[in-house]
């Protein structure tokens, strides 16, 4: 469990939209120009030998990842990366690689080892080496505006840092970037919402400190947050699993199994749920949900 700020709008976001969202590293590409990032042979080799030995034990030999650790080659990868600077690459490596000793890889490691990267994805060595003041994208070959923006946009993933905006990248891109990436009538809340939390407005993350009502209370104050997406968050984000988030399956599914078919506003039908299943209430919800669903998909 990832305890960020952006988990919370993340789940703001699940419940209320599909986002795509290109890579917010994609920002530095103009500065950096579209040429592919040089790299050589030698520095490959090496960093081959440094990938070895500190980075395969969870991203594997083969670079396919495991558990929570994504492949690092690949054409998710290199769609993942395709908008960014390599610039951008080494950073991440420098400073958040491997997860439980960052910044311990020299500058010249680091180098070698994203050239083992670049390779092992199909980039050609060239005749200058790769370092951190390199220009160039990771990967430049099928530039975005050839293979379409949905290409290089990359989905929020939970608990991958880096693929989902902050509250800040999100309050800086602005109503209108967000409705360009098809959030629809949800990109003016999204961008209020957002906005509010990176001026330090709410502080996603004490709402983990206090109780269901009043954490709920301040979610309802957000632009677009009514019943169902606060209880979303509570359960998903916030920890409050007595959190009963009410939708249209669990709605039926309760309607039909607990109360002979009687028709309840999803507010007293949560409200029902909450003292009915306690403060574990959010599991037996994600049961009804999952057997809600999948009873309609049946027909
Ligand atoms: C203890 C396990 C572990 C080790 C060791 C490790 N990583 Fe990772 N790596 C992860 C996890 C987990 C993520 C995804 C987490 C995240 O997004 O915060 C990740 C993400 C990455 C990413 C971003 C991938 C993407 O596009 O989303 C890169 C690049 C990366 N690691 C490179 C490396 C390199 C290079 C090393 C060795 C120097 C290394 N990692 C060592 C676990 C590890």
């Amino acid at each position: 469990m990832i305890r960020t700020p952006q988990r919370v709008v993340l789940s703001l976001f699940f419940v209320a939209a599909a986002v795509v969202w290109p890579g917010a590293r994609a920002t530095a590409q103009g500065a950096a120009g579209t040429q592919q990032a040089a790299y050589t042979r030698d520095q490959a080799e090496a960093g081959a030998a440094v990938y070895r030995q500190t980075c395969a034990e969870c991203h594997l030999a083969n670079l396919r990842g495991s558990f929570e650790a994504p492949d690092l080659s690949g054409p998710s990868f290199r769609d993942g990366w395709r908008a960014a600077t390599v610039a951008d690459l080494l950073d991440l490596i420098r400073e958040t690689m491997p997860p439980d000793a960052p910044r311990t890889l020299s500058e010249q490691q680091a180098a070698s080892v994203a050239a083992y990267l670049l390779r092992e994805n199909g980039v050609s060595p060239a005749d200058t080496p790769l370092s951190l003041a390199s220009p160039g994208r990771a990967f430049a070959a099928g530039d975005i505006s050839a293979t379409g923006a949905t290409n290089a946009a990359r989905p929020p993933v939970p608990g991958r840092i880096g693929t989902v905006p902050s509250p800040e990248a999100l309050a800086e891109a602005g109503e209108n970037r967000l409705v360009k990436l098809r959030l629809g009538y949800r990109a003016a809340y999204v961008a209020r919402t957002a906005r509010i939390v990176a001026e330090g407005g709410l502080s996603l993350l004490a709402l983990r400190e206090v109780g269901y009502q009043e954490a709920k209370s301040a979610l309802l104050e957000l632009p677009g947050v009514g019943e169902k997406v606060a209880d979303c968050v509570l359960l998903f984000s916030l920890e409050k699993l007595e959190a009963f988030p009410v939708d249209v399956w669990v709605r039926r599914t309760l309607e039909e199994r607990y109360l002979g078919g009687e028709k309840r506003p999803p507010k007293a039908l949560a409200a029902w749920a909450r003292d009915r299943f306690g403060r574990h209430g959010g599991y037996a919800q994600q049961y009804l949900f999952h057997r809600g669903r999948s009873e309609a998909r049946r027909g």
